[in-house]
C-alpha cells in the first residue's frame, strides 16, 4: 500500500483531512488563514506542515510536489457577470488554487463547495481550465452529494469535484438512503450521534486553558465534554422554545410571543426556531447553530405537555423536553467529528470551525473511492517484474 502525500488548502479546522487520513493519505502541508482554525488542524495533524496565513502569500518555494490536493476556494458569488476568466481580480483565490495544482502536480485535485456552485461563474471557468487551461490533464467528475447518504447524521448537500491525471474517477455511490434501498443502509439519526449526551450541560462556558500555537497563545486546547455547553436564554426564550414541537419552528408560537420581525412576516423562513426530530439526520449544521433564531437548532427531545393556549397551541411537558439550542459538543458530533476531537479557539471561533467543515464521513468515503487509484498507479510506475510479484 502506498501513503500519498497530501496538501489541504482552504483546511479550516480539518474536517476534510480527518476523513483522508483515516484512509492512508498523509498531511505534508494545509493552509489557512484563520488562525484559531489552523491552530484546531494543528493540534490534532501537527504543527509542523501548517501555513496559517493566506494562501497568497504562499511563496512558490514553499508549494512541495503532492499526490492529491483537497479543499476548493471559496465561493465570491452567483451572480451572472463576470468571473469567467482567471484574470478576473475577483478570481484571486482560483488562481492561487491553479498556481498550487501547477507547482505541486497532484495526480488528484477534489474540490467541495457549496450545493449552488455548479451554476456560479467560478464553475463555468473551472471547467474551461479542464478544457483547454491549466487543467486540461485532468478528467473531471462532479455532483452534489448529501452527507446523510454517506452515513452522516445530518442532510448536507456539497458540490464535489473530483480531478484526475490517472484515469477518470467517479464520485463514490451512496452507501446510505432515507429509504434503506438493496443493501444500503438507513440514515443514521440524530438519536444514534447525541442521544444519551447529558441533557443539561452544567456549564455555561469553555474551561479557562490556554495553549500556544504558532507563537501565539490561544483559548484551548478542549475535548469531548469541556464543548457541551449551554446558552443562558431569557425567561421569554425559553417560554418561545417549549411551544416548538420536534419538526416545528416559529409558526408554532402563540401569537403574543412572536417577536414583530416574524409577526409582521407571515410567510417564509420556515425553520428558524425550529426543533430537530430524533429519529431524523440534522438540518445543515451552519456556522451560528447557537442561535435559535437561524434555523432548526432546538433540541430534539419534546414531549406534549397538558397545557393548551387560546389558539390551540400546545407548550411542552417541562418534565420531558430539553428547552435549549444543541451545544458545540453536539454540533461537532452532528459534523461527524470524532469525540476526542481537540478544539482551539474562543466559542465563537469553534462554532464557526465546526458549521464551516466537510463532515469526515462525507471526506472518507470520497477518499475511499480515490484510494485505489493510486496504489495502481504507484503498481504501474514499478517494473514489471516487480509489478508481477506485489499482485502475487
Ligand atoms: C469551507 S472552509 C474549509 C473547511 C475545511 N475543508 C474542513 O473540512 O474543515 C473554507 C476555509 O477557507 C479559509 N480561507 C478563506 N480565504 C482564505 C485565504 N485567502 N487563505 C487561506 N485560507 C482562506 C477560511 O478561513 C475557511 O476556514
Amino acid at each position: 500500500m502506498t501513503t500519498p502525500s497530501m496538501i489541504d488548502l482552504f483546511a479550516g479546522c480539518g474536517g476534510m483531512t480527518i476523513g483522508f487520513a483515516a484512509e492512508g493519505f498523509k498531511p505534508i502541508l494545509a493552509v489557512e488563514w484563520d488562525k484559531a482554525a489552523a491552530a484546531t488542524y494543528a493540534a490534532n495533524f501537527g504543527e509542523g506542515h501548517v501555513i496559517p496565513g493566506d494562501i497568497a502569500q504562499v511563496s512558490d518555494e514553499e508549494i512541495p510536489e503532492a499526490d492529491i490536493i483537497i479543499g476548493g476556494p471559496p465561493c465570491q458569488g452567483f451572480s451572472n457577470l463576470g468571473l469567467k476568466n482567471l484574470d478576473d481580480p475577483r478570481n484571486q483565490l482560483w488562481r492561487e488554487y491553479m498556481r498550487f495544482v501547477a507547482k505541486a502536480h497532484p495526480k488528484v485535485f477534489v474540490i467541495e463547495n457549496v450545493d449552488r456552485f455548479s451554476k456560479s461563474p467560478e464553475f463555468q471557468m473551472l471547467l474551461a481550465e479542464a478544457d483547454h487551461g491549466a487543467l486540461r490533464e485532468y478528467e473531471l467528475r462532479f455532483g452534489v452529494l448529501n452527507a446523510a447518504d454517506y452515513g452522516v447524521a445530518q442532510r448536507r448537500k456539497r458540490t464535489i469535484i473530483i480531478g484526475s491525471r490517472i484515469g477518470a474517477i467517479e464520485l463514490p455511490a451512496a452507501t446510505h438512503d432515507r429509504q434503506q434501498e438493496g443493501n444500503r443502509q438507513p440514515w443514521k439519526t440524530l438519536r444514534d450521534v447525541i442521544g444519551g449526551l447529558p441533557a443539561h450541560p452544567a456549564s455555561t462556558e469553555l474551561p479557562d486553558s490556554r495553549g500556544e500555537f504558532f507563537g501565539e497563545l490561544m483559548p484551548g486546547v478542549f475535548t469531548g465534554l469541556d464543548l457541551h455547553i449551554r446558552r443562558t436564554p431569557t425567561l421569554k426564550s425559553l417560554d418561545r422554545y417549549s411551544f416548538v414541537p420536534p419538526g416545528g419552528g416559529r409558526f408554532d408560537l402563540p401569537a403574543q410571543l412572536l417577536p414583530n420581525c416574524w409577526a409582521n412576516k407571515p410567510t417564509g423562513t420556515t425553520d428558524v426556531m425550529g426543533r430537530l426530530r430524533w429519529d431524523s439526520p440534522s438540518v445543515t449544521i451552519r456556522t451560528e447553530f447557537f442561535k435559535p433564531e437561524k434555523g432548526q437548532y432546538l433540541h430534539p427531545q419534546w414531549e406534549r405537555g397538558e397545557w393548551v393556549d387560546e389558539f390551540g397551541k400546545h407548550r411542552g411537558n417541562p418534565a420531558k423536553s430539553v428547552d435549549r439550542v444543541i451545544t458545540h459538543y453536539e454540533a461537532s458530533l452532528i459534523q461527524d467529528f470524532p469525540h476526542d476531537y481537540r478544539w482551539v479557539g474562543t466559542k465563537i471561533q469553534i462554532a464557526r470551525q465546526i458549521g464551516n467543515a466537510v463532515p469526515s464521513g462525507l471526506a472518507r468515503a470520497i477518499a475511499r473511492q480515490i484510494r485505489p487509484y493510486f496504489d495502481e498507479a504507484s503498481l504501474i510506475s514499478e517494473p514489471l517484474e516487480r509489478q508481477l510479484a506485489l499482485i502475487g
